[in-house]
């Protein structure tokens, strides 16, 4: 089986129109490309579990700002979108602790792989939805 890592690109098509959330998404795909990287160059567990710890921290982060700006703009769907970081959210946290207890290639590999898909997946399919309501709000600040 092939595990070599898929590089994600951020291109405008990810975009949702708000500067300080595309900048958020373009960190988050940089630090799943560094995993893939370490990941695929057989780095140390040490090297491979500080930036998946890195890109764990900041998802988190970033699912708390982007609750934030829904909130503040009056997102309807609010509590749908918040559900879907909540399942995200506890997914990663068991995969973390499957890499602790085993931070094989293999596991490695798998939990980049799913963080790619699911990233990718959650800003064109979810994100790209909150998108008017934010530009709205920023164009009224
Ligand atoms: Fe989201």
């Amino acid at each position: 089986m092939d595990h070599a890592p898929q590089i994600v690109t951020w291109t405008t098509a990810l975009s949702v129109g708000v500067d300080h959330l595309d900048a958020h998404h373009r960190r988050l795909i940089e630090l799943l490309n560094q995993l893939g990287g370490a990941v695929s160059l057989g780095d140390s567990r040490q090297v491979t579990g500080m930036v998946l710890g890195e890109l764990i921290r900041y998802v988190f982060y970033h699912f708390g700002e982007e609750e934030r700006l829904m909130e503040e703009a009056g997102y309807q769907d609010l509590d749908a979108h918040r559900q879907s970081h909540r399942i995200m959210a506890d997914h990663v946290r068991s995969l973390e602790q499957a890499y602790d207890r085993d931070p094989s290639a293999v596991v490695a590999a798998e939990l980049h792989a799913f963080l790619a898909d699911w990233l990718v997946h959650h800003i064109r399919a979810e994100d790209s939805r909150y998108a008017p309501a934010l530009c709205q709000m920023a164009q009224a600040v």
